[in-house]
């Protein structure tokens, strides 16, 4: 079999078999595939999609190309989360602390920034000497004893998936739904829980863009996941504008502490309560929404599931002194506001192009190896429906360059569209999939 030949049957619009799936898989993985063949075979899928028979024979040699996590030594259910990807989404980093001082066992893998979107891995390296490269006995230790972990991709675990994904970013192959499906449910296969919770993002700020896509997406990988004998529900939420006010590293980490002690914004708070009650409920810890969603604001208020944060960041190498003092976690030298231009009512936020002025500032990567600036990004001062006067500021940016600062002002302006007319902004779930 030859990679040039797999490349040129799939920009003809040919399926690729299983046999084919696996050759292309394998050869990657070993290194023995170069990037440009890869890339143009990502390219091609892109451009030509896969079926679902595909999609399914894709995720499973990618979720073999390495490892499966055996976490049978976990006692209780092992729970996993993953979202297909936003502006501003630091869900996790609010989440996982909150179910867990709700008893939830949280054995979460995590991956990194991608495209315009942040990752949790990059967010959580804000709080010095943090790192999710731990082993696996430390892992399923630190599940045991705190009830949280979060690791990275190892080589290990769906290496598929990790070389894929750092390829995908910078080659313009990221929004293509088997390629999504196959990357995400690879993993969270591999990883181990037994019930996996999705959110799956749609809006401009999301990769898929239309909601009835969102809803295919979703639809697809329960149905992997229950396949492969996990449970699995899945969220559909609103990504039309970022998640949240802050979008950046370190600012995205101070939001979701701010969240945990209660004081996080409207949108974020209920989303971080929708996915919980799902964990909760697949966990056999609560029986419905309304019990679940009980729990989870008495850990919020009683201080234990910032408690939970604190404990699992110091449990991974982290200074746990800055989930109590965020004013600790890393700070821009220029914080600089943006003027509305007029007076009106925010009528729509282009959420792609504030994820991509936090990448501008230095938030995201450009190519494989670049080092992101944990510390810039934008905090919104103002989202749809909100009323504006002129010279209000509409966002503040963070940033250490003075040349990026101009030019995230420019796109950002442009992305704010203000009109006379109040523009209710929509719900934050857009349905559930189970
Ligand atoms: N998240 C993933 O893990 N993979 C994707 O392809 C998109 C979002």
């Amino acid at each position: 079999m030859r990679m040039y030949d797999l490349i040129m049957k799939k920009r003809n619009g040919g399926i690729l078999n299983d046999e084919e799936i696996r050759f292309m898989i394998d050869g990657y993985t070993k290194g023995e595939i170069p990037d440009y063949q890869m890339s143009a075979m990502m390219m091609a899928i892109y451009f030509k999609g896969m079926n679902e028979e595909e999609t399914v024979n894709l995720t499973m040699a990618m979720a073999e190309s390495g490892e499966m996590l055996d976490l049978s030594s976990i006692q209780g259910i092992k729970v996993d989360k993953h979202s297909t990807g936003g502006v501003g989404d630091k869900t996790s980093l609010a989440l996982t602390p909150m179910v867990a001082a709700c008893g939830v066992k949280i054995a979460k893998m995590s991956g990194r920034g991608l495209g315009h979107t942040g990752g949790t891995i990059d967010k959580l390296e804000s709080f010095e000497g943090f790192s999710t490269e731990i082993s696996t006995e430390q892992f399923i230790r630190n599940v045991n004893e705190i009830g949280i972990a979060i690791m990275g991709q190892t080589r290990e675990l769906a290496p598929a998936d990790k070389l894929l994904y750092a390829l995908r970013d910078v080659t313009a192959t990221v929004d293509n739904m088997s390629l999504i499906a196959s990357s995400i449910m690879s993993k969270k296969l591999a990883a181990g829980a037994d019930a996996i919770v999705l959110d799956v993002k749609t809006g401009s700020g999301a990769f898929m863009k239309k909601e009835a896509d969102a809803f295919s997406l979703a639809k697809e990988m329960v149905s992997i996941g229950k396949n492969a004998g996990r449970k699995m529900m899945a969220v559909i939420s609103d990504m039309d504008q970022p998640l949240g006010n802050a979008v950046g590293n370190a600012l995205e980490v101070k939001e979701a502490i701010a969240t945990l002690r209660g004081e996080g914004p409207k949108d974020f708070t209920e989303l971080c309560l929708t996915i919980g009650s799902c964990m909760l409920q697949l966990s056999g810890l609560a029986d419905n929404d309304e019990e679940a969603k009980e729990k989870l604001q008495s850990v919020i208020e009683n201080g234990s599931a910032l408690n939970k944060l604190a404990s699992f960041v110091e449990a991974q190498g982290g200074n746990k002194n800055m989930v109590y003092e965020p004013e600790l976690l890393p700070k821009a030298a220029i914080i600089s506001p943006l003027y509305a231009p007029c007076d009106g009512y925010i009528d729509r936020i282009a959420c792609d192009e504030v994820g991509i002025c936090s990448l501008i500032l230095g938030g995201g990567r450009e190519t494989k190896e670049s080092k992101i600036d944990l510390s810039v990004g934008i905090v919104l001062q103002k989202k749809v429906g909100d009323y504006v006067r002129k010279g209000e500021p509409l966002a503040v940016i963070h940033a250490n360059d003075e040349d990026k600062k101009k030019i995230c002002e420019e796109r950002l302006l442009a992305a704010y569209r203000i009109s006379n007319e109040k523009k209710d902004e929509g719900p934050v779930i857009r349905g559930l999939v189970r």
